[in-house]
């Protein structure tokens, strides 16, 4: 369908988590800034970012430093981080993090005044700052979403689905992106925001596995749209699986609880229904390995067993460390009718984070003239192919930062012309979501084979050849995002033959050199 309205600003950001939100606020908060059109799948305070319970990254505790921080990005990262864009990360950290805490953000302080860290897996420091004990992200997202509702130069649509990038005829670049709208009055269906700069903040894609800790508006629409506009797209098939997910029965679907790493920072440790610790003797650093490590042999010992999942045992924390340092995680396992003060708490991985996604470079400029990516939906380099635990929040921040530098320093001329008209396409029906799911859980998780990547590739081609013409609604564009981005995944996963960080195959196991120097960059 043609645009129905449009609305024009210097700057589109489709999302608005702590990656959309930041980028916003940088800009605006920029000499020489102009008007930003912010639209969001959900309400603005829905998305990842507030589900977020360990924390968020940075060398500030005395005695730790950025390279270090660095190092261990690095050993997580299993040999595919890059050097420039993990540097960037980590020397830019603190100060990302001091800017959070002056807009207003409210993180959990020691006796004496200074920021209460925390370790978690694969960190060999205490960096991890975290707020409402483990409802970090709630209290990041609140602080952005009331700074940006102060701003008069943001318009906010909320209910968006962005569809495609439009082009302006002329230069061939990207100059808005077309949307369908489910709200009301004016911005209802399908319009065109415009702008010289579309900022992708659109997040995960953890909605294409059957069960994830990802909400459900994380379905892949941000990478989906960038591959249809040509992006380079990459690391996809390193899709983190977080080892400890509440365990909700082997029929639990969508999005399932988190049980933060913060709590083997603090103690935890991981056992089969026996008491036996699975950690141990498996990595240096036990429990707190990095997550990949700790998912796979999470993943094999329940293969090795025949069950479905394992136990994390907190019963020596006692009450007073459970009720005021994980309060959250404390209501979500009672309201699922566990008591971690009197049993150990069932877990089993869960597809978590895209550690891949758009390729960009160090200032979020996608290969697309005016396309540009940050967060989650990015692919800068720092998370190779295991992203360290807590370096997904920081990496939102610091390279929003840089991207809205950047916006606001090449503040293009508004769209004046035509656009390129937004697809017409036949969609799937919103009936094939529950197939591609089992489908990616059975065939792309922890454990992968050649044959089952096979099967998994040919069996979603099918699925694409079944669309058919259906009324657009959110739910059938949803789909169509979840069978692109799964075709991906797959496509990406069964091209690399061997083991490395959270891409496990059965068929190929260790890491061979030469896949550190051959990336599968997917178009
Ligand atoms: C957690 O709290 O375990 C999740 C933190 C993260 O994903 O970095």
């Amino acid at each position: 369908p043609a645009p129905g309205w449009t609305v024009t600003a210097d700057v589109v950001i489709v999302g608005s988590g702590i990656a959309g939100l930041s980028t916003a606020l940088g800009y605006l908060g920029r000499a020489g800034a102009g008007r930003v059109v912010l639209v969001t799948k959900d309400r603005i305070s829905t998305g990842s970012t507030a589900y977020a319970q360990g924390g968020i990254a940075a060398a500030v505790a005395p005695g730790d430093d950025p390279v270090a921080h660095m190092v261990d990005t690095h050993l997580a990262g299993a040999g595919l981080s890059d050097p420039y864009a993990v540097h960037v990360l980590a020397a830019e950290g603190p100060e990302a993090l001091r800017r959070l805490i002056a807009l207003g953000a409210e993180f959990d302080r020691d006796a004496d005044g200074g920021l209460s860290l925390t370790r978690e897996g694969g960190h060999r420091a205490d960096r991890v700052a975290h707020a409402g004990g483990d409802a970090t992200g709630a209290e990041i997202q609140r602080a952005l979403v009331e700074a940006v509702l102060a701003e008069e130069r943001i318009e906010i649509i909320e209910h968006a689905v962005a569809l495609d990038a439009l082009r302006d005829p002329g230069t061939g670049a990207v100059c808005g992106v077309s949307l369908h709208v489910m709200g009301e009055g004016s911005r209802d269906g399908v319009g065109a925001a415009l702008a010289p700069a579309v900022v992708l903040a659109t997040g995960g894609l953890g909605q294409i596995f059957a069960a994830t800790t990802n909400p459900p508006v994380s379905t892949g629409d941000g990478l989906a749209l960038a591959a249809r506009a040509g992006a380079r797209l990459r690391d996809l098939e390193f899709i983190q699986f977080h080892p400890t997910v509440l365990w909700l029965g082997a029929q639990a679907r969508g999005r399932q609880p988190l049980v933060s790493e913060a709590l083997r920072g603090e103690g935890a440790y991981l056992v089969d229904a026996e008491g036996n610790r699975i950690m141990e003797g498996v990595h240096e650093l036990a429990d707190l390995a990095p997550r990949d490590v700790v998912a796979r042999t999470i993943a094999r010992t329940m293969a090795e067993q025949g069950v479905d999942h394992v136990y994390l045992e907190t019963r020596h924390f006692g009450a007073a460390v459970w009720e005021s340092r994980f309060p959250t995680i404390l209501a979500s396992c009672r309201e699922n009718g566990i008591d971690p003060l009197a049993e150990p708490i069932p877990v089993a991985p869960a597809a978590h984070y895209a550690s891949g996604g758009v390729e960009v470079d160090i200032d979020g400029r996608t290969g697309v003239p005016g396309l540009w990516a940050v967060g989650e939906v990015a692919r800068t380099g720092v998370h190779g192919a295991n992203r360290l635990a807590s370096n997904s929040l920081l990496e939102g921040l610091v390279f929003a930062e840089r991207i809205a530098a950047r916006l606001a320093a090449e503040r293009g001329p508004l769209p004046t012309g035509g656009v390129s008209a937004p697809r017409v396409t036949a969609l799937p029906d919103p009936a094939v979501v529950a197939r591609i799911r089992s489908l990616m859980s059975r065939h792309a998780g922890v454990l992968r084979t050649g044959e089952g990547l096979a099967t998994l590739v040919a069996e979603l081609d099918a699925l694409t050849g079944s669309a058919a013409p259906v009324t657009p609604d959110t739910a059938s564009w949803e789909a169509a995002d979840l069978l692109t981005v799964a075709r991906l995944v797959a496509a990406a996963a069964a091209h690399r033959t061997e083991s490395r960080g959270s891409h496990q195959r059965a068929d190929h196991a260790g890491p061979r050199p030469q896949w550190r120097v051959r990336p599968v960059i997917v178009r």
